[in-house]
């Protein structure tokens, strides 16, 4: 409806244009707000302020006219003028009782599938090897995740791209510890602590003279392709990710191991691009480096920005593999678009290397590289979120937390769930919690992490619209043999609960566009709101219910249930029909 509103105005201003009522290089911009109180109408438009100057003419003036060029249709059945010159719109009750109907007919919930498809490549979780998942990385996970499905969801081709740090000169000193642990205890490799294996590798090397010259031997015969290195670098890349893959399963990641794509993958391109940097005047030997200069990063006296792509001692960089990683995505996989997610101090290092890769020639026009930066997670203390001790929190022990945490709560519910039941709800309530309370903040700024917050029934949390969930499933089998049927709209809260129906493609889109899961959070959290006050007002398995109504209200019940469904699902948040 708001698109036809929209094609409606604009069509008008096309006609003051030819009428040369207005300049024809004026540009205005049409557009329409969803009103927050309804006595204004569904719809408003501050078109006719927008006119006033290059019409020359007052506002109301000018909003007549345009009342008067609107044609008469069975779906806006009122407009009105309002204020200083604002035009409300009176939506049908009748048509929107229609537009909710298609809505429950279509299997994508009135979210059209995109006319424009697009090769997405979606570059997130990216962890290390032979190191537990740091906080960071359950941010670029959870969100990247949620928007992989969103993109998904609307049409596109997403290529999932788990960009994990499996390679560089570390792997010297983790191959050498990694061999002495299999020596003196060969047959049970105890690797579950990532972080203390890396810790111990580390003190080794730096304690240890001769553990550090076959580390550094390690490091050139890996570089070499001797196989021996090779077989003891794969073994270490494969534990981590077979424990990450634990995580991701227990999260509802979507990643699986054929989307690894880590850093290894682009370490035979980095000498030809370097060369190729080289032939194209881009990079330039300085002090024995191959540096490129910046321009576009200059300092404030102008000097431009020195970005090394190749060391003094022949070894390449951070960047140089996310220059040869961009240019693998356009050119090897196709991709329109490409989205990063790494936390927001990677953000100069993605900017340098892409705007190499784009001086280089290797991203086509048209192509869009966005960094989705996130802000930090900080503990209640405000500090980034660490453990008492100060050190690392892992995924695994926080995952754990959540889950018993979740136990509490849904125990403190009188429930007769059986058993079995109630470990897969402590589960889904845990899992979704802990996403959730990720996604529905916005994205960009540091969120505290807090427990109270988010595994509670009360507020914008997963549990909250998990059982709201839950809750429309026992009002359909109360319901029994009635189903839901022809919806006619006659209170105000049947009314407000359609209306945040008919959004739901605008919302997807949105959250698509600004790569932003909150907004579909947002949403999803109103509707539940409004949900429960339609159904503290509309009763709907009570005697006195005529039957019809009661249909009309069980297919509102089943619009709600099924885009709350949806849309907790594009957040990888799964749902229970009872809890
Ligand atoms: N492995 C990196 C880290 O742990 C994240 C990688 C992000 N992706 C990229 N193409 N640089 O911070």
């Amino acid at each position: 409806m708001k698109q036809k509103i929209q094609d409606i105005l604009t069509g008008i201003v096309e006609q003051f244009k030819k009428d040369n009522l207005i300049p024809q290089d004026s540009n205005v911009r049409v557009m329409i707000e969803n009103t927050k109180d309804k006595k204004n109408g569904d719809y408003a438009t501050n078109l006719a302020m927008l006119l006033a100057k290059p019409m020359k003419k007052k506002p109301q003036e000018i909003a007549s006219l345009i009342v008067n060029s609107i044609p008469v249709s069975n779906e806006i059945t009122k407009v009105e003028i309002a204020g200083p010159g604002f035009i409300n719109f009176f939506v049908s009750k009748n048509y929107l009782a229609a537009q909710v109907e298609a809505i429950l007919s279509d299997d994508h919930l009135g979210v059209k599938v995109t006319d424009k498809p697009e090769t997405v490549v979606i570059d997130y979780s990216s962890p290390n090897v032979a190191k537990e998942m740091a906080v960071h990385h359950i941010r670029s996970t959870v969100i990247g995740d949620a928007v992989v499905r969103i993109l998904e969801f609307l049409g596109h081709k997403v290529i999932r791209a788990n960009h994990i740090g499996d390679w560089g000169t570390q792997f010297g000193m983790l191959i050498a510890y990694l061999e002495k642990k299999e020596n003196e205890n060969a047959s049970n490799l105890e690797l579950s602590d990532l972080e203390a294996f890396y810790r111990e590798a580390k003190k080794c090397y730096e304690s240890d003279e001769e553990f550090a010259v076959k580390a550094r031997g390690y490091v050139v015969k890996l570089q070499s392709g001797d196989e021996y290195c090779l077989k003891m670098w794969k073994k270490l890349v494969n534990i981590t990710m077979v424990q990450n893959q634990e995580i991701y399963n227990r999260l509802n990641i979507s990643l699986t191991e054929k989307d690894i794509m880590g850093e290894s993958l682009y370490n035979p391109m980095l000498k030809p691009l370097v060369e190729d940097l080289v032939n194209k005047n881009l990079a330039v030997k300085d002090d024995g480096a191959m540096v490129v200069y910046l321009k576009s990063f200059a300092d404030k006296d102008g000097n431009p920005r020195c970005v090394i792509v190749q060391k003094k001692d022949g070894g390449f960089l951070y960047t140089t593999t996310d220059i040869a990683c961009t240019k693998y995505r356009c050119e090897t996989l196709g991709a329109n678009r490409i989205i990063c997610f790494a936390d927001s101090r990677q953000h100069e290092h993605l900017m340098m290397s892409w705007e190499i890769a784009r001086l280089a020639g290797y991203v086509p026009e048209g192509v869009v590289l966005e960094h989705g930066a996130f802000g930090m997670m900080l503990g209640k203390d405000g500090k980034p979120f660490k453990t008492r001790d100060g050190g690392t929190v892992k995924l695994k022990d926080l995952l754990n937390e959540a889950e018993s945490r979740a136990a509490e709560l849904i125990s403190q519910r009188n429930n007769d769930l059986p058993d079995n039941l109630k470990d897969e709800v402590i589960k889904t309530v845990a899992m979704g919690a802990v996403k959730y309370a990720d996604l529905s903040k916005n994205r960009t700024t540091d969120y505290v992490f807090d427990w109270d917050n988010m595994l509670t029934f009360e507020g914008n949390t997963a549990p909250y619209l998990q059982y709201a969930y839950s809750r429309i499933q026992s009002i359909f089998k109360k319901a029994g043999e009635a189903k839901p049927g022809k919806i006619v709209i006659t209170t105000p809260e049947e009314e407000a609960l359609a209306q945040q129906f008919v959004k739901f493609n605008e919302v997807v889109n949105n959250a698509a566009n600004k790569i932003a899961p909150h907004i579909i959070c947002t949403y999803v959290y109103e509707l539940a709101g409004l949900f429960m006050r339609f159904y503290e007002a509309c009763p709907i398995n009570k005697d006195e219910v005529a039957e019809d109504v009661k249909a009309s209200r069980l297919a509102l019940c089943k619009a709600a249930s099924s885009i709350i469904k949806t849309g907790l699902n594009m957040l990888g948040i799964n749902v229970l029909d009872r809890m």
